[in-house]
């Protein structure tokens, strides 16, 4: 599997995502959201917020080197990778993608099955503004595999 990263998971730019702040928010969650949502806030809440919002400073590194966890929302990056990369990485984390990469996000291999991975990446996606989701789209169009 070829993975095209422009550079590896550190901050990428946030012009674009400033400029989606005046569109709407998607209409209320499809019964599989909600349930991804639950999954969620079990499983990547503690990190990513209960929000989205992600860990304050998010851009920053952590004095180990280590960056925070990011948002989840429109104003994050999730949204600039492709439905197979953001499988990969929350199955197989992100070690699994740049080969020694250190970082505190854990890979969910074990602990979740593709099924309920796959709902959670959905309830993230309803979240977002019609830009982003179609941008998104873009990607995974691009980058199927
Ligand atoms: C223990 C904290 C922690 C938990 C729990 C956690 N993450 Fe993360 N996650 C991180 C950190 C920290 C990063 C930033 C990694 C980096 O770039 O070094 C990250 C990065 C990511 C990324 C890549 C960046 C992006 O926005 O595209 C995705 C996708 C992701 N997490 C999804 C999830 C999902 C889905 C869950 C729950 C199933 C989850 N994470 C649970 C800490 C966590």
């Amino acid at each position: 599997m070829i993975l095209r990263w422009t550079k590896p998971l550190g901050v990428l730019s946030i012009a674009a995502a400033l400029t989606l702040a005046s569109f709407t928010v998607s209409p209320a969650l499809s019964r599989v959201a909600s349930e991804g949502r639950a999954l969620y806030v079990a499983n990547c809440a503690s990190c990513h917020g209960q929000n989205l919002q992600g860990q304050p400073d998010w851009m920053r590194r952590l004095p180990n080197g280590r960056l925070p966890a990011p948002p989840h929302d429109e104003t994050g990056h999730t949204w600039h990778h492709s439905d197979r990369q953001l499988f990969t990485i929350v199955r197989d984390g992100l070690a699994s993608i740049a080969p020694g990469y250190e970082t505190d996000m854990p890979a969910f291999a074990g602990v979740l099955t593709d099924a309920e991975i796959t709902e959670i990446l959905d309830y993230i996606k309803s979240t977002w503004p019609d830009r982003a989701r179609a941008y998104q789209a873009a990607r995974t169009e691009a980058y199927p595999s």
